[in-house]
């Protein structure tokens, strides 16, 4: 007898301690069938379950080392994504809401990167398989991670970024760097590319606004996108937080732009800018420059080691996709898993699956 999903509806009138309480019921009874993993830009109601939490790369690897049946992915839709793909073909990735997005991976389609393919073909005189590895950030969807499998290319996450772009650069001449160009650009220039190797890619525009003289010089091409929340912190910020207080201490997340990483003293993904924080010495006063959430916990975190953790925007500006994941979303995928009812499946085409596998493996394998 076929079994009837419990509705949502039911769950958005529970308030946020409720959901709590049947959060932890339902995770008791599934048991090891369930793992839930969170990312540090959760709000603090659903991070709490969470049973490990991490940045892309890491929670990429435990979604792959998971021997659960169901996969619940308090994150974004791509990191679920990577979960379905790297996961057993019997196993289950959820994504509580699914209008849990990034607008970031949003700004690259495979019809705009098929289309850059080819003009960029154009421009080098056919031989763009030959001169360019596509990279693409793991912040985008299972199509582009595909397209990365079919022409030897690979993805990074923030954590891993140089070791792939070493690798990237050991296979061609030059590298086609998307969705976000901030990473790549940070990256790059960390690795002594200058500047003026470097091309912006306007995906709006006929070959990217640029000229084939302009594309054969450069080895870094970068596609035109950005994230809306990292793009608010500006070098205004830091100079302001350096007069006040000169002994502090700058670290910002590479999706931030060149000019505010520059001024950082420190550069990494969410990870490393936990474990930097955490290592340092009590006493010390950090500006952060990463999402609100993430900094808030921070700042609660090491607050009674009288290290001070400030945020560096003066606007709140917290990441409004990963905030879609709420309790009362959690509840109720849970609940249904306990009906034996899946909910919100991701899961990527076996095709697509099999060729995004090849980027996200080169990925793993030259991943620190
Ligand atoms: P991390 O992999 O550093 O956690 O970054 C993910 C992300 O989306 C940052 O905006
Ligand atoms: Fe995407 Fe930016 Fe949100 Fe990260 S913070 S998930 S890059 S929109």
């Amino acid at each position: 007898m076929a079994v009837e999903s419990v509705a949502i509806q039911n769950f958005m009138q529970l308030d946020d301690p409720q959901c709590e309480e049947r959060i932890r019921r339902a995770k008791a009874k599934l048991g090891e069938r369930v793992v839930v993993l969170g990312h540090h830009y959760q709000r603090e109601e659903v991070f709490r379950h969470a049973d490990f939490v991490g940045d892309s790369l890491k929670l990429s690897r435990l979604a792959a080392g998971s021997r659960a049946d169901y996969i619940v992915f308090c994150g974004v839709h791509f990191m679920a994504e990577v979960a379905d793909i790297l996961s057993g073909p019997q196993q289950v990735a959820i994504l509580p809401d699914l209008a849990a997005g990034c607008s970031m991976a949003d700004m690259a389609d495979q019809a705009r990167v098929e289309r850059a393919w080819r003009e960029l073909d154009e421009m080098l005189g056919g031989e763009v398989e030959q001169g360019v590895t596509p990279v693409t950030y793991i912040n985008s969807a299972a199509d582009l991670k595909a397209f990365c499998g079919r022409h030897g290319g690979i993805v990074c996450t923030s954590t891993n970024a140089r070791n792939v772009l070493d690798w990237a650069f050991g296979q061609r001449e030059k590298v086609l760097f998307f969705p976000d160009q901030h990473l790549g650009r940070n990256t790059a220039y960390a690795m002594g590319i200058p500047l003026e190797d470097m091309v912006v890619w306007d995906f709006d525009q006929p070959h990217g606004g640029l000229t084939p003289e302009q594309v054969r010089r450069a080895r870094m091409i970068l596609w035109k996108g950005f994230c809306s929340v990292h793009q608010m912190f500006r070098p205004e910020h830091v100079d302001a937080f350096r007069a006040k207080y000169p002994e502090g201490k700058v670290i910002s997340h590479p999706e931030s732009a060149f000019e505010v990483c520059q001024k950082s003293d420190y550069v990494g993904s969410t990870e490393y800018i936990i474990k930097t924080i955490a290592e340092s010495a009590p006493g010390t006063r950090w500006l952060v420059g990463t999402e609100l959430n993430l900094v808030n916990r921070l700042h609660q975190q090491f607050k009674d080691e009288g290290k001070s953790v400030h945020f560096m925007s003066p606007t709140v500006c917290m990441c409004s996709t990963m905030f879609r994941i709420s309790p009362q979303h959690l509840a109720w995928t849970l609940e249904n898993l306990v009906q034996g009812q899946v909910v919100n499946r991701i899961s990527v085409p076996a095709a697509e699956a099999e060729q995004a596998l090849r980027a996200l493996n080169r990925m793993l394998e030259v991943s620190p």
